[in-house]
């Protein structure tokens, strides 16, 4: 079965030098929401919008539901985009922006206003549907933005950021019943965000893209346990992976001040250890370091230890004890750490 949304070797140059998207092979299955992280300019509105057919790939091609993209302009695509810069019709309001869609389809009074109201509530925007976009703050309008797409109830979805203006607390709401109300619908979405949280909760599958390139596709478990490079591992995942600059001696992996066994099989000659913040643990015994940083969260509390000339990120549970300037012992967990290639793209060894 042919995947619904299928980029195969897609390039995208808006000026000579470094591409926008650089040879992107990507598949999205039917039903599936593929959350895409980069860092900012990598592409991955590019992608989005080649997909919308905003844009026309330099080479390579795009196919929905098995059908060749090419030449067929954005209307006909059964696609809806909901922009990083969102832009409403300023005389419209809240509600008649929403059901505008329907009612360029010819779809009934009714049927309209029900689909409005279901969106209103999934966007929890039941009490504002009839202001104007001047009257809403940033959050709002993205959310109205949100229920435009939402309503047309189309076959692929292109979310570009759209909870980026919204408090912690709205935007987990809203994140949860997005992603219901997408897997209800059976839609095929592609979400871009810069958000861990978002990233590793509403995706089947995530894609991390780097310079225009697509660098590992994978369910949020395989990228975080067991990330393709080192730039994979220390982009997703908060506070950010450790990486350790270590070289293989004998049998053993020696990182700074701690030593790991050398696993079998070839291995570079250098290297860096990839530990992750809740693998790194305080007290007990280890190598000596003292406290640099302390921010308490609540639930757990990230630890800066300088450790030699290197600071390492630790995660414990809890209000943690320790104080800054606190002298304190390091040890990481390596049967947990993450081997990667020092040299090139950084790739992992083990
Ligand atoms: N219309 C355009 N004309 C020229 N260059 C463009 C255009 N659109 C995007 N670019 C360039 O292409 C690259 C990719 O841009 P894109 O908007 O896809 O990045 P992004 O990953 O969405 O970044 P962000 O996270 O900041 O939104 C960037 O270097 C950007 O400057
Ligand atoms: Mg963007």
């Amino acid at each position: 079965m042919a995947a619904e949304v299928e980029l195969d070797g897609v390039t995208k140059r808006f000026a000579p030098g470094q591409a926008a998207l650089d040879g992107v092979t990507l598949q999205v299955e039917r039903g599936e929401l593929v959350v895409v992280v980069g860092p900012s300019g990598c592409g991955k509105s590019t992608a989005l919008r080649v997909v919308a057919g905003l844009e026309e790939p330099d080479s390579g091609a795009v196919a929905i539901a098995g059908r060749a993209m090419r030449g067929v302009p954005p209307q006909d695509r059964d696609v809806a985009m909901v922009f990083q810069g969102y832009a409403l019709y300023p005389q419209m309001t809240a509600r008649q922006i929403i059901e505008f869609p329907l009612k360029m389809r010819g779809v009934p009074r009714g049927e309209r206003e029900r689909a409005v109201e279901e969106a209103a509530a999934t966007l929890r925007l039941e009490r504002l549907l009839d202001r104007r976009p001047g009257e809403l703050s940033g959050g709002e309008r993205q959310r109205v933005a949100m229920g435009r797409a939402i309503v047309r109830k189309p076959r692929v979805f292109l979310f570009d950021e759209p909870l980026s203006n919204l408090d912690a607390s709205l935007r987990s709401d809203i994140r949860l019943e997005l992603g219901e109300l997408v897997r209800r619908l059976g839609a095929t979405a592609l979400y871009v965000t810069h958000d861990h949280v978002e990233a590793m909760t509403l995706a089947d599958r995530i894609a991390v893209m780097r310079a225009g390139r697509l660098l590992q596709l994978g369910t949020p478990r395989e990228i975080y346990e067991r990330p393709a490079t080192s730039f994979v591992g220390a982009f997703l995942g908060s506070p950010r992976m450790n990486l350790i600059a270590a070289r293989v001696t004998g049998d053993a992996i020696v990182a700074g001040p701690f030593r790991l066994p050398r696993p079998v099989g070839k291995l570079p000659e250098r290297l860096d250890v990839g530990v992750r913040p809740e693998d790194v643990h305080l007290g007990g015994s280890g190598a000596p370091g003292y406290v640099v940083a302390v921010e308490p969260l609540g639930a757990e509390t990230h630890v800066v230890v300088r450790v030699g000339d290197r600071d390492v990120r630790a995660r414990a549970r809890g209000f943690d004890a320790h104080r800054r300037g606190d002298e304190v012992k390091v040890a990481i967990d390596a049967s947990r750490a993450l081997l990667f290639d020092a040299e090139g793209a950084g790739e992992r060894v083990s």
